[in-house]
């Protein structure tokens, strides 16, 4: 139980210094950093980068394909997902950790992969 406190309080933490930071920063001044990217998107792997789309745990659903998507797409629904304009728990817990410029980042990097990328990267 105590574990399990400490680690709301670091999750709420979190989420709230992201929140200020995407106050913070313009979008458009920032330059997306691909290298940086590829250690960002080592959490979104596991349900993005996988064969056909499906987590498996806790249920299985689909998840959409977002390599090949346009980065502008990509940066307004992470962001949507952040302040909970777009409703999805998992997507909400992720993108509230984000910063902006992972977002331009992870956006930049998603927007460039074509169907000949490989699927998992970091395999
Ligand atoms: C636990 C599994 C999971 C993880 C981890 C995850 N996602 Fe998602 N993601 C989903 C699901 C499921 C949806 C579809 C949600 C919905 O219906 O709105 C989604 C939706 C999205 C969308 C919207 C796609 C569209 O077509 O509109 C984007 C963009 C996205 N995720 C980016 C990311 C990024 C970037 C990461 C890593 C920082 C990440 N996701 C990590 C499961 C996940």
């Amino acid at each position: 139980m105590k574990k399990f406190l400490t680690m709301m309080a670091l999750a709420l933490a979190l989420g709230s210094t992201s929140f200020m930071s995407l106050g913070a920063a313009h979008a458009a001044d920032l330059k997306p950093n691909l290298d940086a990217a590829k250690d960002k998107v080592a959490m979104c792997i596991g349900c993005h980068g996988i064969p056909d789309y499906r987590t498996a745990f806790p249920e299985v659903y689909h998840v959409p394909r977002i390599g090949g998507q346009n980065a502008k797409y990509l940066e307004n629904a992470l962001k949507e997902y952040a302040k909970g304009d777009r409703k999805f728990q998992t997507m909400h817990g992720i993108a509230a950790t984000l910063t902006e410029q992972d977002i331009v980042d992870i956006a930049a990097y998603y927007a460039a992969q074509t169907a000949s990328t490989p699927v998992n990267p970091q395999k």
